[in-house]
């Protein structure tokens, strides 16, 4: 298997005190906070759906029936949305070797033991996973939420296929939220990280800690993809 480059487009090193790194683009970013802001208000919106007790959610879009009728739209967004994300990060998601050694020393993960873990390159084996699951979930839940969406859909399905599928959709979208505090909590967790997708930056010291295979790709200017560029910090 050929090795697989590390870096995206417009990665790249600032000299400066403390060195820099771009991580995202701010298109990249606009994509990402998109498709976040989308899964936030479907979670919000399909929660009041879902149960009585949390009826009072559908206050926040208006209520009962526009919930329901803005429910599936905001679907169509984030499916539109996360498939430019895919677009942009599927191969650097792609499974290696050393993914499953990093994978199996997970307790070194949990206690920051990074010196004994295989050198990363621009994603983790947690990130790689979260990214595979946010991708087949979000397939699963729309090709789900078609099937029980009435407005347009009902005449094409059973009523015992809308059953079954209200079934799935509800727990596939439990399984997603799970997903995504997963990820955010990851986020919070590994400090500096948060910082790569608000300003799209984090400082050299971060990606030599956390994707060190990455950092040495730029620095090194093997990047496929990369510019080579190393520019002073503004
Ligand atoms: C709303 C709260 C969210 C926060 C605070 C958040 C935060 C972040 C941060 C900090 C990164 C950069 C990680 C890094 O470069 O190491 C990231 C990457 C990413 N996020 Fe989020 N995110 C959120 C929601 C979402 C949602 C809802 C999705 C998709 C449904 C998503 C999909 C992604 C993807 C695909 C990446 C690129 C990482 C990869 O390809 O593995 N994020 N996020």
């Amino acid at each position: 298997m050929t090795k697989q480059a590390e870096a995206a487009k417009g990665d790249s090193i600032h000299r400066g005190n403390p060195v820099t790194v771009d991580r995202y683009t701010a298109a990249a970013r606009l994509n990402h906070w998109i498709t976040a802001i989308s899964l936030v208000l479907l979670a919000l919106s399909g929660l009041a759906l879902f149960h009585p007790s949390l009826y009072f959610l559908t206050g926040l879009f208006g209520g009962g029936a526009l919930t329901r009728m803005i429910h599936p739209f905001i679907g169509v967004v984030l499916l539109l949305s996360f498939i430019g994300l895919f677009l942009r990060f599927w191969k650097l998601n792609l499974w290696e070797r050393t993914d499953s050694v990093w994978l199996g020393r997970l307790r070194d993960v949990l206690t920051k033991n990074d010196e004994k873990l295989p050198e990363v390159g621009k994603y983790n084996a947690g990130q790689k996973l979260v990214f595979w699951s946010m991708s087949l979930l979000i397939v699963l839940l729309v090709a789900s939420g078609v099937v029980i969406w009435q407005q347009f859909f009902s005449e094409y399905f059973k009523v015992e296929q809308q059953r079954v599928a209200v079934l799935i959709h509800s727990i596939l979208a439990i399984v997603m939220i799970c997903v995504w505090i997963v990820h955010v909590y990851a986020a919070i967790w590994v400090r500096g990280t948060i910082g790569a997708m608000t300003r799209g930056r984090v400082t050299g010291g971060w990606a030599w800690r956390h994707h060190r295979r990455w950092l040495r790709e730029l620095v090194s200017g093997k990047s496929k993809v990369g510019p080579k560029e190393v520019t002073p910090a503004e």
